[in-house]
């Protein structure tokens, strides 16, 4: 089976871009499953329920989040309802939502999802390693394939999980960052792996945010509103072929497209 994961879709232009190079990648070849990275989709900081049911529209199975996911009030509610919109399985377990979601899929394997954030400059979550061992028992018998978006500031800890999990789970994959990897590989135990995914979003911009206010906080340390960028649209991800008997990895394919405004 072949997934594709995208790296996080940057508000309106990530959403608008994503769709339309889905739409090309499944008229060029077979795409069977589709996970992103959804927590920067509605205005460049969060995900509300409007962005999520249009990112499901486009084509896309499983949306993950991170640290921004709880950025717009109305999403706390979807969250509670939703097993396909995930926020990280290591947040504090009162949480409303889903670390992590099993998706049967009609005439295929079931594929399993699991969304974790890391602690290393990030914050004071629950261990990410400790709770992927947890999710994985419950997983167990009922998912082969099985792909963990690792939601993570440094890249040690993202190798660091890539580790952990190699002949565990057929895809680890980092996201978070906006800047894509290229270190993408399969590990010896047949986990197809890359520390960063990269972004959906304006690529003329510092990680989809428009230069300007950027630039002046960085200049000025004052408080300034950040704006989604304009401009060509950065469309990061990887695609990953999966041999469904075994959940191992058989290759790994970075994406990397640009969508013109
Ligand atoms: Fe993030």
């Amino acid at each position: 089976m072949k997934l594709v994961f995208f790296g996080d879709i940057v508000g309106k232009p990530g959403r608008r871009a994503v769709g339309i190079v889905l739409g090309a990648l499944r008229a060029a070849e077979r795409v069977d499953f589709v996970v992103a990275n959804a927590e920067n989709s509605a205005g460049g900081i969060g995900v509300d329920p409007g962005s999520a049911r249009e990112l499901f529209a486009s084509g896309i199975d499983v949306l993950t989040s991170g640290n921004h996911v709880w950025a717009k009030r109305q999403i706390v509610e979807y969250l509670a309802d939703s097993d396909v919109l995930l926020r990280p399985a290591n947040f504090a377990p009162s949480v409303p939502g889903w670390g992590y979601t099993v998706k049967a899929r009609p005439g295929g394997e079931p594929v399993a999802v699991i969304n974790l954030i890391g602690r290393v400059f990030m914050g004071a979550h629950d261990c990410p390693f400790r709770t992927v061992d947890s999710v994985l028992d419950s997983v167990r018998g009922r998912a082969r394939v099985i792909l963990v978006d690792m939601h993570a500031e440094a890249t040690s800890e993202k190798v660091a999980m890539g580790w952990y999990l190699d002949g565990r789970v057929s895809v680890v994959v980092g996201s978070h960052t906006h800047v894509q990897t290229a270190d993408e590989r399969i590990l010896p135990g047949g986990t197809a792996y890359l520390t960063d995914a990269g972004m959906c979003g304006p690529t003329n911009s510092v990680i989809g945010v428009s230069r300007e206010g950027v630039l002046r906080r960085f200049l000025t340390q004052m408080p300034t509103r950040f704006e989604v960028a304009d401009g060509p649209v950065a469309v990061q991800g990887v695609v990953v072929e999966v041999d469904d008997t075994t959940g191992k990895a058989k290759s790994i394919r970075r994406l990397q497209e640009i969508v013109e405004e």
